[in-house]
């Protein structure tokens, strides 16, 4: 049996904990007092919720946790704040939250939300002294979070087929496709997925099919969604069941990566001259991975949709990609050794790749499945230098971001890339799928959670002078 959610074991653990840390708080306090010194990094005397949490809070928790945010609970009031101090200081200590499981002293990346050690104790000591609340004129105002946009309205909406989650289901993944058509052939700076009910939208990856349009007669054809983890169909008769082919049975053009989603991620919107896309008359957005999380007590009709924001002018360096790992661009950069995980074990893998020419990188995406331990990635240089490029110590399948750099990251021609992976198959586990163990493989093709995957995913451009200067920050 699927275990529901990671949710579940974070809640147990937090709570178990918790129960232990009430009769240490006088401890905690005292620590807290013997530490601070007169400086603005000294923890307050008294640390209330308007003056000093509300501040962490509004900064770093509020963009997920608040009403209509994909956390199932708000830390938008006071009354909020309060209920949830235990588990709050909790799980920042432990660094579950916020989530951003990439080691931020490692490398460094576009958006990253990681607490300071003052923060920290910050929050402890708040929880730990009754969580009071303090002048309400300190309060700071609470972040405006738009509706329906991350960016601004949109030129084009195209909906996604409404789904029905049915109550008390577990995770589900899906293929969904989402045709559209348009007067002409047109170009587009951004595409944008913005989820219709975010406490079930977990993420998305979507890549972008292109028709010849002479070669396509009907982009609605075929089934929208298949369900990846009850069906057992393999990648390419999925693609015949959505439709995707072209009426002569070959496949059309396909572009990766055109527009993912992960809560609290905004969509990239690179520079002037960076990125962009140029849309065929006929075309499909194909969701590859659809996550819905787990449901309640009552069904959720999911209307989610796709923004698009048209461009006048094709792109001029439009963003590539490669992977290397399972089902690896190249073929060349497998998984070694093969990724056959035995029961009660825990394996390490790598894949690597030469890159031929200057490269510039935008983004890194790390991507296991439920067995992921941990993930490095850096490239060698030909001299023997490393460039470090991502590091994740603890795994967690719920976060999965493509990483953006500040600054693109020059990988010099001859340099090796090289992606480290550890899978933990034992029942330490807490998000082993099986339970007792069982042997677990990358079922070639398979997208689901329950079959292994290692791949690691770079979106780049071809070098040129100055890049490692562009900043990479959204306009
Ligand atoms: C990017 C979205 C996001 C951000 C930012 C975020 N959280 Fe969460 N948080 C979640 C989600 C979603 C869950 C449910 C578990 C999961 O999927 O990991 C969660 C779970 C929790 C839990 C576990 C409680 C339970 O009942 O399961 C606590 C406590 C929590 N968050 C506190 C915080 C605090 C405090 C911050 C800021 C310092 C924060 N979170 C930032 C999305 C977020």
């Amino acid at each position: 049996m699927m275990r529901k959610n990671k949710a579940h074991s974070l809640l147990r653990k937090a709570r178990t904990v918790l129960s232990s840390l009430r009769s240490l708080a006088p401890l905690v306090v005292l620590s807290a007092l013997l530490h601070s010194c007169k400086n603005k990094d000294s923890i307050p005397e008294t640390v209330t919720f308007t003056e000093h949490v509300a501040p962490i809070l509004f900064g770093n928790c509020t963009i997920c946790h608040r009403p209509g945010g994909n956390a199932h609970f708000s830390l938008v009031t006071y009354e909020d704040a309060r209920k949830n101090a235990g588990a709050s200081a909790f799980v920042t200590k432990e660094r579950m939250m916020p989530p951003w499981p990439a080691d931020p002293h490692y490398t460094s990346f576009i958006g990253q939300r990681v607490l300071s050690d003052r923060e920290i104790k910050i929050l402890e000591k708040w929880q730990a002294e009754g969580a009071p609340q303090g002048p309400a004129e300190k309060l700071p105002k609470l972040p405006a979070y738009p509706d329906g946009s991350d960016v601004r309205t949109p030129d084009m909406r195209i909906a996604v087929s409404p789904y029905l989650l049915k109550a008390n289901s577990s995770d589900q993944f899906l293929l969904v496709k989402v045709p559209f058509q348009l007067p002409q052939d047109t170009f587009a700076s951004l595409i944008e997925f913005i989820p219709g009910r975010h406490n079930v939208v977990h993420h998305v990856n979507g890549d972008m099919i292109s028709y010849d349009y002479d070669k396509k007669g009907d982009v609605n054809a075929g089934e929208r969604a298949l369900d990846m983890q009850n069906d057992t169909s393999k990648l390419l008769e999925a693609y015949r069941r959505l439709g995707l082919p072209n009426d002569d049975g070959s496949y059309p053009v396909l572009q990766k990566s055109v527009v993912n989603y992960l809560p609290g991620a905004m969509g990239q919107n690179y520079s002037d001259g960076i990125g962009g896309y140029k849309l065929t008359r006929k075309g499909v957005f194909l969701l590859n991975d659809l996550h819905y999380g787990f449901t309640k007590s009552e069904d959720i009709s999911d209307s989610s949709y796709i923004n698009i924001f048209f461009s006048k002018t094709p792109p001029k360096r439009p963003v590539q990609e490669f992977q290397l790992g399972t089902l690896s661009s190249f073929g060349n950069a497998p998984v070694l050794p093969d990724l056959i995980i035995q029961p009660n074990t825990v394996k390490q893998v790598y894949s690597k790749y030469t890159v031929p020419d200057d490269i510039s990188i935008l983004t890194v995406n790390p991507h296991m499945h439920l067995l992921g331990k941990s993930f490095k990635a850096y490239a060698l240089k030909p001299n023997g230098d490393t460039i470090r490029l991502v590091s994740i110590p603890r795994w967690d399948f719920n976060w999965q971001y493509f990483y953006t750099f500040k600054t693109m990251v020059k990988i010099p021609k001859g340099s090796t890339i090289v992606a480290e992976g550890v899978y933990d198959n034992t029942k330490q586990n807490l998000n082993n799928p099986f339970s007792p163990p069982r042997l677990v493989r990358d079922n070639n093709g398979s997208m689901k959670a329950t079959d292994e995957m290692f791949q690691f995913i770079v979106t780049y451009l071809p070098y040129q002078p100055g890049d490692e200067h562009v900043s990479l920050e959204r306009k």
